[in-house]
């Protein structure tokens, strides 16, 4: 179903004693008022089982940053989908520009780690986007169809309708530089109109497609009243909770 979401990716930032406040901040936040969005939160994935004992009973919904596109075994360093499903998350973001970035992941990753994810049972929040250099040349719409396409390749229609998409143009991440209302609303509609060609339209209007890049209260209204945009992935303001609640009243 396609759902109003504003989701707070965390990144590598915040101590465990840290968390724990904002995290606290957030639960009281939701207890006392009513939003016309649902909350996500993507914290670092050692504090997972915490977020998930502290936001019970506030709707609030624990994300990870990243899974493995294994199962189990020998993978130093990774965590599963087991394993972020056996402390209660709801799923995980997948491809996040960063780690495609720093960690060479493509959208054959992302794919596989789609499929894993919905094997569970769970929510994959699939990122993709372009560079400055992609979109200066004008090939942004062309990039996203290929990451799109590519990481959506081997799904089935109703694995598509269980996904989430987050667009998020590379050069606005962190920069403080957005994309215009217009320009995310543009890419917006041609991801659903993707969708629609490749999978029906009930299905493209099933899906949620977040925007992400440089979200702040002072924007966050006018990006999410594009008919396209169901919402946000918000990085840096999701670390403070004035900033982060003035980006969900953007939705009131
Ligand atoms: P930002 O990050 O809000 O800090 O630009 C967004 C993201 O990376 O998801």
């Amino acid at each position: 179903m396609r759902k109003n979401i504003v989701a707070g990716n965390w990144k590598m930032n915040k101590t465990f004693p840290e968390a724990e406040i904002l995290m606290n901040g957030l639960s009281e936040y939701k207890k006392r008022n009513s939003t016309n969005c649902e909350i996500y939160i993507a914290p670092p994935s050692l504090y997972l089982e915490t977020a998930k004992k502290i936001f019970q009973n506030t709707g609030i919904e624990v994300f990870a940053q990243d899974i493995s596109e294994h199962i189990f075994g020998a993978y130093t360093g990774e965590i599963s989908v087991e394993m972020i499903k056996s402390v209660g998350c709801s799923g995980s973001l997948v491809a996040h520009s960063e780690r495609r970035q720093y960690h060479g992941e493509t959208d054959r990753h992302a794919n596989r780690k789609i499929k894993t994810l919905l094997d569970a049972g769970l929510t994959p929040i699939y990122c993709n986007g372009e560079t400055l250099e992609q979109r200066k040349s004008g090939k942004h719409f062309d990039v996203v169809k290929n990451q799109t396409e590519t990481a959506l390749s081997t799904l089935s229609p109703e694995e598509v309708a269980k996904i989430i998409i987050a667009y998020e143009p590379v050069w606005a991440i962190g920069t403080g530089e957005t994309a215009t209302p217009e320009q995310a609303q543009e890419i917006h509609a041609f991801i659903r109109n993707l969708i629609a060609e490749k999978y029906g339209k009930n299905i493209a209007d099933e899906i949620s497609i977040l925007y992400g890049g440089s979200v702040k209260p002072e924007n966050a209204k006018e990006i999410f009243s594009q008919p396209d945009i169901d919402g946000g992935l918000i990085g840096g303001a999701s670390l403070k909770i004035e900033d982060f609640s003035g980006i969900i009243e953007g939705f009131n």
